[in-house]
């Protein structure tokens, strides 16, 4: 769930990644067209062992501005860890979550394909959430406006009150949780929700 136009990277960015958790290791480059294809008829297993499976790496994304570009708000030091070390190490776990997934799909080894859960699921949701969050910043700042705007004081009274209530509540999140507001597509209004850690929800 996330907000105004950032939609559609973070849904593209939820769908790469769940496709790409699901898919095997078969160590050959593959043709999307033709394994979209193959994998609806053939077992996941035997295209691996036939080295005909393949699995993309997770890479860090690049910033759609200079780390420098939020200064005097954020600083390109803060920027510089944030992306290049913080964002990345969860890039590198995922990848090696997923790896040992893909070895323990071939294995058969159930007991370690559930134990991976929590480290994708931390890993994945670090990797989306921050790449969804870089996105959403700007040198330039500003104020909601047009039918965002609208759309808030409808489902919340006030942008003030919006901001309110998503600080209440990621303030009270232990750790680092975090916040969004987001449009639930079912009711057609906006709504705040959080997470109490990067791949909890
Ligand atoms: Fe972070």
């Amino acid at each position: 769930m996330t907000c105004c136009k950032q939609q559609d990277e973070s849904s593209s960015a939820a769908e790469e990644y769940w496709n790409t958790a699901a898919w095997h290791s078969g160590g050959v480059v593959c043709w999307e067209g033709i394994m979209l294809l193959v994998r609806a008829f053939l077992p996941a297993r035997s295209l691996a062992a036939a080295g005909l499976w393949c699995r993309q790496k997770h890479t860090l994304p690049d910033l759609p501005y200079d780390y420098g570009a939020l200064e005097p708000t954020i600083n390109a030091e803060i920027m510089q860890l944030h992306h290049s070390k913080h964002h990345q190490t969860y890039v590198n776990n995922l990848n090696v979550a997923e790896e040992k997934l893909a070895e323990a799909k071939e294995k058969g080894d159930v007991s370690t394909i559930i134990s991976l859960a929590p480290a994708l699921k931390f890993n994945g949701g670090g990797h989306i959430n921050h790449s969804i969050f870089w996105q959403n910043l700007s040198p330039d700042g500003g104020e909601p406006e047009g039918e965002l705007l609208a759309a808030i004081n409808r489902d919340f009274g006030s942008v003030e009150n919006m901001k309110n209530q998503l600080s209440a509540q990621t303030v009270a999140v232990q750790g680092s949780g975090w916040g969004w507001l987001g449009y639930n597509k079912q009711k057609g209004t906006l709504q705040s929700c959080y997470v109490s850690k990067p791949g909890s929800s």
